[in-house]
């Protein structure tokens, strides 16, 4: 009988892919299935991340829970983000977990599975040419890593400290994993990466002359693969050429995350991003002007340190000239190992919240307006999940979210959908033919 794997995925895209290594790795081992219930695994995995406060101080709270409810003899892993920074103080802080793995050592988890308290968190480990196993949660949708690590220097981010610097995967390895995930079925590819145009600039072993707008042509050249998306790009690097291939290149979803963060030039500077206000909305007004069709993401902090109301304002006027349509916005949070936490000028809770809010209402507005204008619009919908009470589920090449009722017959299938009803979050639809 197969041993039975709880695993719980926090945090970003890299995480998910992560958990997939993890599941694939362990499978070459020996044969393991998936449990949602915790007093039935065997193991039980927790892979967090620790991009903000909150989420590292629930860490310790469910070990606790887990530890009383997990069966005699169960083990508990804890991997990812908070893995690498807090390394052995877990296992101090919390003995009943029985390993420790690195956000950049994914590839050694059968090496500790078996080892009472093994840690590995080295963040200069090379994984970037290692052949994971194959596991994919969603066999439609494949999600492919082109880069590990980050070489940026955010004062605000714990990344680089988790995640090591950026190393770029060589090309032939991401070409040969999409290949194999299109002839098992996959249409779709999600490219992964902390700062995915910055690929090309670092190879571990090899030295290829390759930057993403080639690799975006490369991959485009695979046969079956109809759509490519990538998160997250810099609004550093996006240049004309990139823009331009973005724009042109039929395979690429027109969707883009384009990480705003302030608004201020003055508070950008502090976090060191590297551009401007200015150059940050040339940019945009070059994505709308040459992909009108494209939907327009970012991640937004609220309440960074010295942020005075004109530098609120600021961010509020771009998020106005914009119109993302979507944002994802939080409250600074300080974290160890950034440059920030010694930041002087905090702002109070009370200010960081009531700004928070301003910004969210405001882009809930401009959300409802946006999405009740798809209503009795036609696209194009990739079904790749059932859902319960008979409806799929899908996204336009935009990647809005779409619902229709059918069966498992539409998965896998492009197919035109004309809008009929339109909440914040999703659209719903019918198949039109
Ligand atoms: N506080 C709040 N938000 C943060 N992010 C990264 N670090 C912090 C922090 N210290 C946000 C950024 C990033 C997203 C993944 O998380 O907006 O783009
Ligand atoms: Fe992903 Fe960053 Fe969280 Fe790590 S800390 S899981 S890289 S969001």
């Amino acid at each position: 009988m197969s041993k039975k794997l709880f695993i719980e995925t926090l945090g970003c895209g890299m995480n998910v892919r992560d958990s997939e290594h993890i599941i694939a790795e362990l499978n070459r081992k020996e044969p393991y299935t998936l449990t949602q219930t915790i007093e039935d695994a065997d193991l039980i995995i927790i892979n967090t991340c620790s991009v903000r406060e909150k989420p590292v101080a629930k860490l310790f709270s469910e070990i606790g829970i887990f530890n009383k409810r997990k069966k005699e003899g169960a083990k508990i892993g804890v991997t990812g983000c908070t893995a690498s920074h807090l390394g052995e103080e877990i296992i101090k802080r919390a003995p009943s977990v029985d390993f420790v793995l690195g956000a950049r050592n994914v590839s050694k988890i059968t090496q500790v599975v078996d080892q009472k308290h093994a840690v590995e968190i080295a963040i200069d480990y090379d994984e970037s040419s290692y052949e994971f196993g194959e596991y994919r949660t969603n066999p439609y949708r494949a999600m492919v890593n082109i880069s590990i690590g980050c070489d940026k220097q955010c004062t605000f981010c714990i990344v680089p400290a988790t995640r090591g610097e950026e190393i770029s995967i060589p090309s032939y390895l991401i070409f040969q994993e999409i290949s194999k995930a299109v002839a098992s079925g996959a249409k779709e590819v999600m490219l992964l990466g902390q700062n995915v145009n910055n690929y090309g600039r670092q190879f571990g072993n090899n030295e290829e002359k390759i930057n993403f707008t080639k690799l975006l042509q490369k991959i485009s050249t695979i046969d079956g693969l109809e759509r490519i998306r990538f998160t997250s790009p810099h609004p550093l690097h996006m240049d004309d050429t990139f823009l331009e291939e973005f724009a042109h290149n039929p395979k690429l979803c027109k969707q883009i995350h384009v990480p705003l963060q302030s608004g201020s030039t003055a508070i950008l500077q502090a976090m060191k991003r590297g551009y401007t206000k200015e150059s940050f909305l040339n940019r945009c007004e070059k994505i709308r002007r040459l992909s009108p069709e494209a939907t327009i993401s970012t991640d937004i902090i609220v309440g960074f340190p010295g942020e005075s109301e004109q530098d609120f304002e600021d961010t509020m006027e771009v998020v106005e000239r914009v119109g993302f349509e979507q944002i994802f916005s939080f409250k600074y949070s300080p974290r160890p190992q950034t440059q920030a936490q010694h930041f002087k000028n905090m702002i109070s809770d009370e200010i960081t919240t009531a700004r928070l809010q301003r910004l969210q209402s405001r882009h809930l507005e401009m959300l409802v307006a946006q999405m009740d204008a798809q209503i009795g619009s036609f696209c194009q919908v990739y079904f790749d999940e059932l859902k319960p009470n008979r409806r799929v589920a899908g996204r336009c090449d935009n990647g809005r979210l779409v619902f229709v009722e059918g069966s498992e017959a539409l998965l896998g299938k492009v197919l035109t959908v004309k809008i009929t009803h339109a909440t914040r979050t999703a659209l719903e639809g019918v198949v039109w033919e």
